[in-house]
């Protein structure tokens, strides 16, 4: 089957679904966005039963990347697509029906558009916890023992200890915002390491408390706490959750761990955080405009974003590129469930990872998740 794509447009058909004959009745066309070799291996491997017909698209989906998806009753899309109100019309003018996406957070979809629209949006609830949750620990104990300055260091033949002195995380107090799957996942890791807990959120988690975490308003986790980490989705109420205001609360010398949205964090705040010297350490696998940056090799050109390169000049600073979820097991739960949502949705059977708009209240299960 050709590829709708063309030009520059990066486009394949899935290996092994060329010319397969359906082998059940509920095979669709998917229109895959944003996806990477790995992206198309673990999808093409989950497919092999389900069989549908996946085409691939290197390109963001955008309202200009959008008309790719014609006569695709279903699209795949993941955290950096744009499925605002324009791109949304676009898929349901081409006939697309559902948006399965390959994420738990749908802060990048236009709920209240795509309801009007008659698209039905489904999501990963929940892939590997441990896949963020570790990444989240590792960022914690590489910046407090300074290991990506140790390991530059050792290389160039300076094995000078100045600079590299850490603490003992046992009996550190570690403030967690946001105990849901992953939170609580940080939660469990960080109790092993002999850590005090404190933890907010608007609906308390009984395993976490289990733990011995206390569950406190904000203000009296941004006083206490040696280590912040953030694990609630944005939403409006939580967009800049850490600014200026917040940080002065912080304890001086504080680090904060931000692996769950970058619009959590003001960037500009925080930087000011750590040229007074009021944060001691920054790790961040997120970042508030990183739609033009992660999940491609610039490294051939100019970083256009100054505040972006500001936070790379500091050597208490780690950025990682949204890798958090990147586990083999996270990208197979990943690929089943999103093709399964496909799969029940072209079946016509209940859809059990929907996202149903329900404005003013709450989108997923009681509870809004990004
Ligand atoms: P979840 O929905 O299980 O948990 C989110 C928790 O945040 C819930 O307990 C909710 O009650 C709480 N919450 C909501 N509003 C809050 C507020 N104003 N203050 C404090 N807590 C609040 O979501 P899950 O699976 O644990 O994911 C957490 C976040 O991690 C997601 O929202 C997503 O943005 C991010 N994420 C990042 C990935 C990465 O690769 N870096 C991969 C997957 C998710």
């Amino acid at each position: 089957m050709p590829c709708s794509g063309g030009g520059t447009l990066a486009c394949e058909t899935a290996p092994g679904t060329q010319g397969v004959p359906p082998p059940s009745e509920a095979v669709t066309r998917v229109a895959v966005f944003s996806t990477r070799q790995y992206d198309r291996e673990f999808l093409t491997a989950a497919n092999r039963e389900p069989g549908h017909e996946l085409v691939f698209y290197e390109p963001r989906l955008t309202v200009e990347t959008a008309p790719l998806a014609a006569g695709f009753p279903a699209v795949s899309a993941f955290v950096n697509d744009a499925l605002d109100a324009p791109a949304l019309t676009v898929l349901a003018e081409g006939g697309t029906r559902l948006i399965a996406l390959r994420s738990a957070g749908f802060n990048n979809v236009d709920l209240g558009a795509a309801a009007a629209l008659g698209l039905r949006v489904a999501r990963v609830p929940a892939y590997s916890p441990h896949a963020v949750a570790e990444h989240t620990v590792t960022l914690i104990l590489a910046l407090n023992r300074k290991i990506h300055r140790a390991y530059q260091r050792v290389r160039d033949g300076n094995f000078s200890l100045d600079g590299l002195l850490g603490f003992d995380l046992s009996s550190r107090t570690v403030g967690i915002i946001g105990t849901g799957i992953i939170g609580a996942t940080v939660a469990g890791i960080l109790h092993g390491f002999g850590c005090d807990l404190l933890a907010n959120d608007p609906f308390p988690n009984e395993r976490v408390r289990a733990l011995g975490a206390r569950y406190v308003a904000l203000p009296e986790l941004f006083g206490a706490a040696d280590i912040i980490t953030l694990h609630c989705p944005l939403l409006p109420e939580t967009t800049h959750l850490v600014d200026r205001n917040a940080i002065a609360q912080m304890k001086r010398g504080v680090m904060l761990v931000n692996t769950s949205r970058g619009g959590l964090v003001d960037s500009r705040a925080v930087i000011a955080g750590l040229k007074s010297g009021h944060i001691g350490a920054l790790g961040l696998d997120v970042y508030e405009e990183e739609t033009d940056l992660f999940s491609r090799d610039l490294s051939g050109q100019i970083i256009q974003d100054d505040v972006f390169s500001r936070l790379l000049t500091f050597p208490n600073v780690i950025v990682t590129a949204h890798q958090g979820y990147f586990t083999a097991e996270a990208l197979h739960e990943i690929a089943t469930t999103t093709l399964t949502n496909v799969t029940q949705y072209e079946a016509g059977r209940p859809l059990a990872n929907e996202i149903r708009f329900d404005p003013g209240v709450d989108h997923v299960g009681g509870r809004r998740a990004a």
